[in-house]
C-alpha cells in the first residue's frame, strides 16, 4: 500500500538511480536559536527533534536537506543520531560554501580548503563513507542569487567526486548564468533557490530546469522563519478544508513536475500537517486564484 507521503510522486534525480518521493524534509528547523543567532546550537526540544527525523522517515521522506553550518554540525548530528544506520533508498542533500561566524552570521566559504574542509566535517559529523549530493551555495550574496563565477569552487566538488567523497553535486542561491557554467564542467543533478507561492523570481528557470529532467527545490517553501500569511491563501485553504502550508506546499507541487519539497519543522504536529499535503488536489479553478498572490512571470 502506497505511503501517504508517497501520493506526491517521486523524481529520479537526472544519471543518477536516486529516486526521492516529491514530499521531502529540511532539516535546518532542527538546530536551536541564541537570542539573534539562528539556526545555532542545541534544539529546543531534542527528544523532538530525533522523533521528527524518525516519524518523516517512518512515514516515507526519503529526500532530508541539510547542512553542517546548520547548528554548526548540530543538524547533521541529530540526522546521524535519529536515523544512522541510514535505511535504503535514504538521499541525504548538504551543502557547502558558507561558514558559521561566532555572532551568527554566515561568512563566505569559498577557497579549495574551506571546501574540502566542510566535505569531511558533512563525511563525519554524517557518518557516511561519501555524501550523496553536495550543493555548492553561492555566497556573492546571503541574501538572494547573485552573479560570479564558481568555476574554481565547482572543479573542486567535481574533484572530490571523482575521489569517490561525493555521489552528486547541485547547486543553491545561484543564477541561470551560474547555473551554465557549472553544467559545463560537471553534471548537475539539482538547484535550490528561494521560491514559493508568493517569491516568483525563478519561474522561468523551473521550467527551463524541468525540460533538462533537473530537480528544482525551492528553499522557504513556506515562507522560512516568517512563514506566509496573506488573507487569500486563508480563505481558500479554508474552502478546500486545508490549512494555508497545505495549500502552499500543494501548489508548489502542481506547479512543475521536477520540484522537490524540503519542509522544515521542528514539530511532529507540523510535519503531519505538512506531509498530508502530498495528498491534496488544488482544483484548476482555485488555482487560478492562488497565482496572482506571488505577482507571478508565470501563470498555470
Ligand atoms: N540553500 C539555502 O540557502 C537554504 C536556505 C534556507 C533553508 N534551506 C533549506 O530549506 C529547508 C526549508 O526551509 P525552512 O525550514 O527554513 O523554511 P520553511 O519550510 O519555509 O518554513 C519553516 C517555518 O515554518 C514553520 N512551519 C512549518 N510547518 C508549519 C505548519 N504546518 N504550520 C505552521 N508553521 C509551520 C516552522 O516552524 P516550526 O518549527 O514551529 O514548525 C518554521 O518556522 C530548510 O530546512 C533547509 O534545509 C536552504
Amino acid at each position: 500500500m502506497l505511503q501517504q507521503t508517497q501520493l506526491a510522486g517521486s523524481f529520479t534525480l537526472p544519471g543518477t538511480a536516486m529516486s526521492v518521493n516529491r514530499m521531502g524534509y529540511g532539516a535546518m528547523q532542527l538546530a536551536g536559536r541564541d537570542g539573534d543567532k539562528l539556526v545555532w546550537g542545541p534544539p529546543r526540544d531534542r527528544e523532538e527533534a530525533i522523533a521528527v527525523l524518525q516519524e518523516a522517515v517512518a512515514s516515507g521522506v526519503n529526500h532530508i536537506d541539510t547542512s553542517d553550518y546548520y547548528g554548526p554540525h548540530v543538524t547533521n548530528q541529530l540526522i546521524k543520531q535519529a536515523l544512522h544506520p541510514y535505511p535504503d533508498g535514504l538521499v541525504i542533500v548538504t551543502k557547502v560554501g558558507s561558514r558559521r561566524g561566532e555572532d551568527g552570521s554566515w561568512i563566505p566559504a569559498f577557497s579549495r580548503e574551506d571546501l574540502v574542509a566542510a566535505i569531511h566535517d558533512n563525511l563525519r559529523n554524517l557518518e557516511v563513507d561519501a555524501l550523496d549530493v553536495v550543493n555548492l551555495r553561492s555566497m556573492f550574496s546571503v541574501h538572494g542569487p547573485a552573479e560570479g563565477s564558481m568555476e574554481e569552487q565547482i572543479t573542486v566538488l567535481a574533484e572530490l567526486q571523482r575521489k569517490g567523497l561525493i555521489r552528486h553535486i547541485g547547486l543553491s542561491n545561484v543564477t541561470p548564468a551560474q547555473l551554465a557554467e557549472a553544467r559545463r564542467i560537471v553534471a548537475i543533478v539539482c538547484v535550490q533557490n528561494h521560491y514559493n507561492l508568493v517569491h516568483r523570481a525563478d519561474d522561468g528557470l523551473i521550467d527551463d530546469l524541468a525540460r533538462d529532467g533537473i530537480a528544482y527545490v525551492p528553499f522557504f517553501p513556506l515562507g522560512g522563519f516568517t512563514p506566509l500569511q496573506s488573507a487569500e491563501l486563508s480563505d481558500i485553504a479554508a474552502s478546500l478544508g486545508a490549512t494555508p502550508m497545505q495549500i502552499a506546499l500543494a501548489w508548489l507541487l502542481q506547479r512543475s513536475p521536477n520540484i522537490l519539497l524540503i519542509p522544515g519543522t521542528s514539530s511532529r504536529k507540523h510535519l503531519r500537517e505538512n506531509l498530508q499535503a502530498a495528498q491534496l488536489r488544488i482544483p484548476s479553478e482555485v488555482l487560478a486564484n492562488l497565482n496572482p498572490i506571488g505577482k507571478p512571470e508565470k501563470e498555470f
